[in-house]
């Protein structure tokens, strides 16, 4: 026996377990505790032990180091085994063996998580679906996953905003008053549906867009995976409760215009992740939040301004995101605004031609904030619409100055912005 006895970090009481009949659940994860090089004392009651270990150490390429009877109590019938631990086969990394979370007041969230176990810088392809902070045997596939870089990827508020959203998820069948929608003239409930129509289009690509990136997030990130598939469950319910809202009235729905369906084409095209947030999340949903803040200001009853005040409250955590991942990206990497720069005139050159805002919703809006079709209400709320489109200027341009860009550039990229608002 060499000296290595004294310096065995971590021992096991093996009692007479032979080495196919359990005695490797005690000794594989014993093994996984020390450093490649570490010593591992088996104490064991078991005669000839010696040779099924030493062959077992030999396929496992540990170090099979010897053997002399234990001390103490039990010396006369006990033997003790060392074992140097090798470099392979045993999963990389450190075992969490401190790792207890704290709840603060009965609750565990996932930023406390996040703060326990940080997001790596850089992740590894080959560590697959592994969570983070687990061992990772080598030798495993590389994966697809490109988005791999914390920076471009993972802002740190993002743990936050996914507790929120958890915390924030409502039910379009069971928590809106539907039986206390009122009627309304027809020519209102016309222009209504069509709103309606409009925003369940775009909440549909708003559900599409990221899922694109889903599957694309390395899982050391998976807390930005968790907060999109929230957002996601978002857009479901918001699909679900604008078209049950626009076929509640009697009218049913109404039309999906070219401009809008070449403006969403345009968003679901994008292959970069930190563009599609900027111009679906910072861009496309923060117009959103005044629109929805024009309909429910305008809205002919409170169950419809329930809805749509339910769904900006959701979109208000989709901008955010959006901006707290812009914002992080744009702090890691400055040549960051010239892509989004580029990415916004690309998408102009792509909607030129294709008309201001489609008419249908344009009627629709100046009817919902007419509240009626006698001509002077509708001279209001022609004006009401000519604001709003002043309106959603202004805020995205201080969303994009938010962001970082000069007021010249966010004047610029706002007046470039699709007008189809999203
Ligand atoms: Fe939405
Ligand atoms: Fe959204």
């Amino acid at each position: 026996m060499s000296g290595a006895e004294s310096t065995a970090a971590v021992a096991i009481d093996a009692g007479d377990l032979p080495m196919g009949g359990g005695l490797l659940a005690l000794l594989r994860p014993a093994l996984q505790l020390l450093e490649p090089g570490g010593v591992l004392a088996v104490n064991s009651l078991r005669d000839g032990l010696q040779d099924d270990l030493s062959v077992w150490c030999k396929v496992q390429r540990h170090e099979y180091l010897g053997h002399d009877p234990a001390t103490g109590a039990d010396a006369s019938t006990t033997t003790r085994h060392l074992l140097r631990r090798g470099n392979l086969s045993i999963a990389q990394g450190h075992r969490e063996t401190d790792m207890r979370l704290a709840s603060q007041d009965g609750r565990l969230s996932a930023e406390q998580v996040l703060s326990a176990v940080p997001m790596p810088q850089d992740a590894d392809a080959t560590s697959g679906f592994a969570p983070r902070g687990a061992q990772v045997e080598p030798g495993g596939p590389r994966y697809p996953f490109d988005l791999v870089n914390r920076d471009h990827v993972a802002p740190p508020e993002v743990a936050r905003l996914y507790d929120q959203a958890v915390e924030s998820q409502w039910d379009a069948n069971r928590d809106i008053a539907w039986d206390q929608l009122p009627s309304h003239d027809p020519d209102l409930e016309r222009a209504l549906d069509q709103v309606f129509t409009f925003l369940a289009e775009n909440e549909l690509s708003a559900l599409y867009v990221p899922s694109q990136f889903v599957a694309r997030i390395h899982p050391a990130y998976a807390e930005v995976a968790m907060f999109l598939s929230t957002q996601m469950a978002d857009e479901a319910r918001h699909i679900d409760v604008f078209l049950k809202r626009a076929r509640s009235g009697g009218g049913g729905l109404g039309v999906s215009s070219a401009t809008t369906s070449q403006s969403l084409l345009t968003l679901l095209e994008l292959t970069d992740f930190t563009e599609a947030a900027f111009l679906l999340s910072v861009l496309g949903e923060g117009t959103f939040l005044d629109l929805l803040r024009f309909i429910e200001d305008h809205a002919p009853d409170e169950v419809t301004a329930d809805i749509v005040r339910r769904a900006r409250n959701d979109e208000t955590r989709h901008v955010h995101f959006g901006q707290v991942h812009v914002r992080h990206a744009l702090a890691h990497d400055t040549s960051l605004y010239q892509r989004l720069e580029n990415a916004v005139r690309r998408r102009a050159t792509a909607m030129a031609g294709a008309g201001g805002v489609p008419d249908a919703l344009q009627d629709g809006l100046t009817i919902l904030a007419a509240g009626s079709t006698s001509p002077p209400a509708v001279a209001r709320g022609h004006d009401a619409f000519r604001e709003l489109l002043d309106e959603m200027h202004r805020n995205r341009t201080k969303r994009l100055e938010h962001a970082g860009f000069t007021s010249e550039q966010a004047q610029t990229l706002s007046e470039l912005h699709t007008p189809n608002f999203m």
